[in-house]
């Protein structure tokens, strides 16, 4: 496995594995990888020739100082699981490797989906996301790039952005990974107390008494958002940011569930020490 910083010598690595007719998947993460992460990884290992996963805590995409600096980082154990799982090259890009010094361009506009929701509460956040997977697939060149649904508002706008710029990327989009009791991991989970993280499975709970509700006949969605906020708001150590229902091609939202239009129950909530996501989609309207 090659650990490189340089952006020529990424291209260079994949021009390679491309003219052999490799094909390339790129897996872009934050690092602290966890489970949702391997499972990208392995996803790409088993579908892709060449994979490079990369390694950025990305400054552009977090609007408070606190939280870039809390972030959690662990190179040598990200680096022995990449090894584990079958990596080819990792990309750890020094920040003037990632945005070149002089290149004052901000990058790709996120549309007015990036103002809501997790834009909202994070202003500015999509810009720094997609500058930073811009740049990714710029440097990598054509592949097949992998993201969780996790971040569900983000896989919708990084495929806008690769539609609108056209973009040679085919993005595919992997499950979920939970706990055992259904909190979504996250490399921000480590952050929480005992106490918080005994409370954070409310978040799965709430989305899946909405899907329940939902699979039930339900289709008024302050029903399924009002189930989401009654279980974040019966714990004492989380605060509801949104619980939303959005529709899962436009990702705005809905007031009703409809048959044949996909929908996706989206929730934010605060502890004292991370603020967490999580989203699932719903079952369809019943006819
Ligand atoms: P990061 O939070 O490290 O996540 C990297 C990728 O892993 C993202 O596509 C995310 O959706 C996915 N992921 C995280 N937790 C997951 C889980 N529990 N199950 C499945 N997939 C999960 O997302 C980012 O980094 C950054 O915004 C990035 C895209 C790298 C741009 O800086």
């Amino acid at each position: 496995m090659d650990v490189i910083g340089g952006a020529d010598e990424l291209s260079a690595v994949t021009d390679a594995a491309r003219a052999a007719g490799d094909p390339v998947g790129l897996v872009p993460t934050m690092g602290a990888l966890h489970d949702g992460h391997r499972a990208l990884i392995r996803r790409a290992v088993e579908e892709r020739a060449s994979t490079v996963v990369s390694i950025f805590v990305n400054p552009r995409q977090f609007s408070d100082r606190d939280d870039l600096e809390r972030y959690p980082r662990d190179e040598p154990r990200d680096l022995a699981i990449c090894e584990e799982l079958g990596v080819e090259v990792v990309w750890v890009p020094p920040v003037d490797e990632m945005y070149p010094p002089g290149t004052t361009a901000s990058g790709p506009d996120p549309g007015p989906i990036g103002e809501l929701f997790e834009g909202a509460s994070r202003p500015g956040h999509f810009q720094g996301v997609l500058a930073a997977v811009h740049r990714l697939l710029e440097v990598t060149g054509e592949c097949t790039a992998y993201f969780g649904e996790k971040d569900a508002q983000q896989l919708f706008v990084v495929r806008r952005m690769v539609a609108t710029e056209r973009l040679a990327a085919q993005i595919v989009a992997c499950p979920t990974v939970r706990e055992p009791d259904g909190l979504a991991m996250s490399s921000r989970n480590g952050l929480l107390s005992g106490d918080e993280r005994e409370q954070a499975g409310c978040l799965f709970l709430g989305l899946s008494e909405a899907a329940a509700l939902a699979r039930g006949g339900e289709t008024d969605a302050h029903v399924l958002r009002a189930a989401i906020a009654r279980e974040v708001g019966a714990t004492s150590l989380a605060r509801l940011d949104y619980a939303e229902v959005v529709d899962d091609s436009t990702f705005l939202s809905i007031e009703r569930l409809a048959r044949g239009s996909p929908a996706r129950a989206i929730v934010a909530a605060r502890f004292p020490s991370a603020r967490l996501i999580d989203n699932v989609a719903l079952p369809e309207a019943a006819p």
